[in-house]
């Protein structure tokens, strides 16, 4: 038996294999079981001794030799292969895209900008002002003078500032008043912004929260016009089903005073805001001859909003930063 021919076509066929698949192949046809070498190998018992020795140590080399070229060749593809794997990887225009994650607007953001949207196209101007507010605007110029039992009613933070006494906005309403100092009627302005109060907190009371003031100041306003304006506003952010009253309220800055209730869907009567008819002490504050203008003002709890609009039942997840909650929306 010469395995001469049979190297030979080893060897050829060797320089074909392409990748590793074909390399099992070429390894199988000729190392497995039933493989050629293998073959050759098995056949030699056949053989007399003087031809098995010789046959033996050549037909043994040339496995040897064949593994070892076989190992080496493997690890060559399989470098190759990762190396075209990973170009492959770079540059795959195929490959589905990553899905970037979006943010999205807080509740309270998303429905402080409808209610401003809402209220820009009745041609309210939106107006900020400080957090920080001084004892004048928040309260003095309000019509409520210190020692007035009703400064009780809004629970203050006091900032340790001296000689002036400074806190923090209880209310959105001196807005009102720094707004008037410097602007003549004919006017319509909203003024979104937070307010903080002293308070412990539960479900419904938080120590800071959100408020939308309003303020239309002209010649001839009535609470006629603002009933109409405030009936438009919550039809427009709720939809036509709410329920809406109003009943008698104290506060010193308007007079009359009245709270405006809502009932959506299956809600029960719940306060939502403040209002009334400018008192004139305020006018007299900023300037202006109280008999010349009329004007009705208001304040919009906020987060009341949201939670009726999105039937959250506490006040405090709302400013959890929870993602579970906060998906949600
Ligand atoms: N500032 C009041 C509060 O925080 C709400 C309010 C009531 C605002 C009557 C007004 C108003 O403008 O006219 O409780």
């Amino acid at each position: 038996m010469d395995i001469g021919d049979l190297k030979k076509r080893i060897f050829i066929d060797l320089t074909k294999v392409k990748d590793l698949a074909e390399l099992e192949q070429f390894r199988i046809k000729y190392l497995g079981r039933k493989g050629e070498i293998t073959f050759v190998l098995k056949s030699l018992k056949d053989l007399s001794i003087a031809k098995r020795k010789k046959l033996g140590t050549e037909a043994n080399q040339f496995k040897k030799e064949i593994e070892s070229k076989i190992e080496n060749l493997k690890s060559q593809l399989i470098k190759q292969e990762t190396k075209t794997k990973e170009r492959e990887k770079k540059i795959d225009i195929t490959a589905p895209g990553i899905r970037i994650v979006h943010g999205h607007l807080h509740p309270l953001t998303h429905i402080m900008r409808k209610i401003e949207d809402i209220f820009q196209s009745m041609g309210f101007r939106i107006i900020e002002g400080p957090d920080i507010e001084t004892e004048y605007y928040n309260f003095d110029a309000l019509n409520i003078p210190q020692d007035h039992p009703a400064r009780d009613a809004w629970d203050t933070f006091w900032l340790k500032t001296k000689p002036q006494r400074l806190l923090l906005r209880t209310h959105t309403s001196p807005m009102q008043v720094r707004f008037m100092e410097k602007n003549n009627p004919p006017f319509r302005i909203i003024v979104p912004g937070r307010v903080f109060r002293y308070e412990s907190t539960d479900a419904s009371h938080f120590y800071n929260f959100y408020q939308l003031e309003g303020l239309m100041v002209d010649t001839h306003i009535s609470i006629a016009n603002f009933k109409a304006v405030v009936e438009e506003f919550l039809k427009k952010l709720f939809g036509e089903e709410i329920e809406t009253r109003m009943r008698p309220s104290y506060y010193p800055f308007v007079e009359p005073g009245f709270d405006i209730e809502m009932k959506y869907l299956s809600s029960d009567w719940l306060e939502i805001m403040g209002a009334g008819m400018v008192h004139p002490n305020v006018f007299k504050s900023v300037g202006y001859v109280p008999g010349n203008w009329q004007g009705f003002a208001f304040g919009i709890g906020i987060d009341r909003i949201a939670m009726l609009k999105y039937k959250i039942n506490d006040i405090r997840l709302l400013y959890s930063s929870d993602l579970h909650f906060l998906n949600q929306f």
